[in-house]
């Protein structure tokens, strides 16, 4: 099957309990590694690509990396996703480059102005069959490339900045976006908290009653596991004080309040550090780089599996299969014209 959107994929996680995982890739490892852990779980699965990957990887690259794996497993529902796409113009190019889904995130904009791209971005993608997640509400936690806030001063203010229910309601009306992206006191980055973390699952049940049928997105979802940390310090890093999302909250926002989407970088690229770090500091004469990209990919690989148990995606991949066959396999205009279908 070819790339397809999200759709599918949302109606069976919405109400169903599960929500799908959307992983960031910025090269080869990555991408196999996250697919290659679907594979194994049979789970739907977004990749998603960032500005920063963009510039990083080259999307040609990227894209294919992307048609290798799905002529590798031609049965798993994959979905190509813009993560913290900032202008209509990139929206533009990742329909161009065969992106399957796009988020447009105005959510440092003034609410008007928010509205304003989010329109003209989800008029640009549904011309083409894209879906458009957008976002409302601030997140904590900075990223290179992503608008944040640090830590301490988010949690200190942070009821102020959790996404307003009756305006998600207007905006979702307003804008026609597929799926919202919503503050409920998720973080980006592995420093998200000073204390423990603690989501508003009120304001997730409250968005679920203005908005229904509205899939939400949960970015800022990564759990900083201890235990990598601690790996990571061994063996020579320096990651004092990191924090996430413990998994349990993640697993309740999923299945008992109706999440999605989640996504997950930070502990993809945890995973990934600690390992190669463990090669350097234990084999340092190793300098054949598939000698620690190769165990590196195995982690990525773990963490990605212990995700789709958390996220309840595992053994979903045919159940989406399914019910896009019975949709009528929609495809983004892109995969008509006759590539990659
Ligand atoms: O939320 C952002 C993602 O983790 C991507 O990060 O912009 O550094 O690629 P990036
Ligand atoms: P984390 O930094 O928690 O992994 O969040 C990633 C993310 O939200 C990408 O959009
Ligand atoms: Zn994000």
């Amino acid at each position: 099957m070819p790339l397809i959107t999200t759709k599918p994929m949302f109606d069976l996680a919405y109400g169903g309990g599960f929500a799908v995982g959307a992983f960031n890739i910025n090269n080869m490892e990555l991408a196999q590694a996250i697919i290659d852990a679907c594979a194994k779980e049979s789970s739907p699965v977004i990749l998603q690509i960032s500005r920063g990957a963009r510039k990083y990887a080259n999307m040609r690259y990227l894209k294919h990396i992307i048609d290798a794996a799905v002529e590798e497993h031609p049965d798993l529902p994959i979905a190509i996703h813009l993560d913290h796409g900032d202008t209509v113009e990139l929206v533009k190019t990742c329909v161009n480059d065969g992106f399957t889904s796009v988020m447009i995130d105005g959510s440092h904009h003034p609410y008007d102005e928010n509205v304003k791209v989010t329109a003209e971005a989800v008029k640009v993608a549904h011309a083409s069959g894209v879906v458009v997640e957008a976002e409302l509400g601030m997140l904590g936690g900075i990223e290179e490339d992503v608008v944040g806030m640090d830590a301490h001063e988010y949690e200190k203010n942070v009821q102020k900045f959790l996404t307003d229910p009756q305006q998600a309601k207007d905006f979702a009306a307003r804008t026609g976006c597929d799926s919202l992206a919503v503050a409920i006191g998720t973080s980006h980055g592995a420093y998200k908290f000073k204390q423990e973390a603690k989501l508003a699952f009120d304001r997730i049940e409250q968005i679920m009653k203005t908005c229904p049928g509205l899939p939400l997105v949960m970015h800022g979802s990564s759990s900083v596991p201890q235990e990598f940390i601690d790996l990571v310090n061994k063996y020579g890093g320096n990651m004092p004080n990191a924090r996430g999302v413990p998994e349990e909250q993640i697993s309740k926002a999923v299945r008992s309040y109706g999440v999605c989407k989640v996504n997950i970088d930070t502990d993809l690229r945890l995973a990934m550090t600690a390992k190669i770090r463990e090669v350097f500091a234990t084999k340092p004469a190793e300098f054949d780089p598939r000698n620690y990209l190769g165990p590196a990919r195995e982690a990525i690989t773990s963490m990605v599996r212990r995700k789709l148990q958390v996220l309840n995606s595992a053994g979903k991949a045919q159940q989406v299969n399914q019910h896009w066959e019975k949709l009528g396999k929609p495809v983004p205009s892109f995969y008509k014209s006759g590539r990659a279908a």
